[in-house]
């Protein structure tokens, strides 16, 4: 698939069917995480990929009971240390920013859908995953064929987000 299909095609999904994904899906999606850009290389990821019925309930009692639903759930958690900070701003989150991207980019071109999660309690998937203290838990998505082909989300007009040369 050419990679501005891939773009313009990909919809956040939130109905899946049960079926669950082929280990080779799931190999080929952390593939493309695994070569995202990060600051000074320092590749603070580590994806979890959660199967388990149970686990991943546990982990939708973060605020999307949802995701359980699907048949695996992705969670992306960072150890800021081995990322890098410019005064205020810590470049951990966009590392795992540009990570998540390409691993739902990458979903989409094998058929399978996804939805970013920004919003839950971080401490419940903490405890439901063992995740060490040092680490922050960034981000999450469902995984699994969509059982929903959504219509394209509204953007912004091009002319409404670029400016040439100066900002003013
Ligand atoms: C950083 C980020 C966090 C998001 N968090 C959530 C979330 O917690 N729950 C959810 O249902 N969707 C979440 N979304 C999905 C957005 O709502 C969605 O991308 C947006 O409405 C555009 O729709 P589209 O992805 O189908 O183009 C998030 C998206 C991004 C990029």
């Amino acid at each position: 698939m050419d990679l501005m299909d891939v773009i313009r095609d990909r919809r956040s999904i939130r109905k899946y069917r049960s079926d669950p994904v082929p280990q080779e899906k799931i190999d080929a999606i952390l593939e493309a995480a695994r070569l995202a850009p990060s600051w000074a290389n320092g590749q603070c990821w580590t994806f979890i990929v959660v199967t388990d019925p149970k686990i991943k309930h546990e982990v939708a009692q973060a605020g999307n009971e949802w995701i359980e639903h699907a048949p695996a759930i992705i969670v992306a958690c960072a150890d800021p240390k081995q990322s890098g900070a410019k005064g205020d701003q810590s470049y951990y989150l966009l590392d795992i920013g540009i990570a998540m991207e390409h691993l739902i980019l990458a979903a989409h071109e094998q058929g399978l859908g996804t939805c970013w999660i920004g919003w839950f309690d971080e401490q419940t998937v903490r405890q439901a995953l063992g995740v060490p203290a040092n680490l922050r838990i960034v981000a999450s998505t469902p995984l699994g064929c969509p059982e929903e082909q959504p219509q394209a989300r509204p953007r912004k007009p091009r002319n409404e987000i670029a400016r040439a040369q100066r900002y003013s």
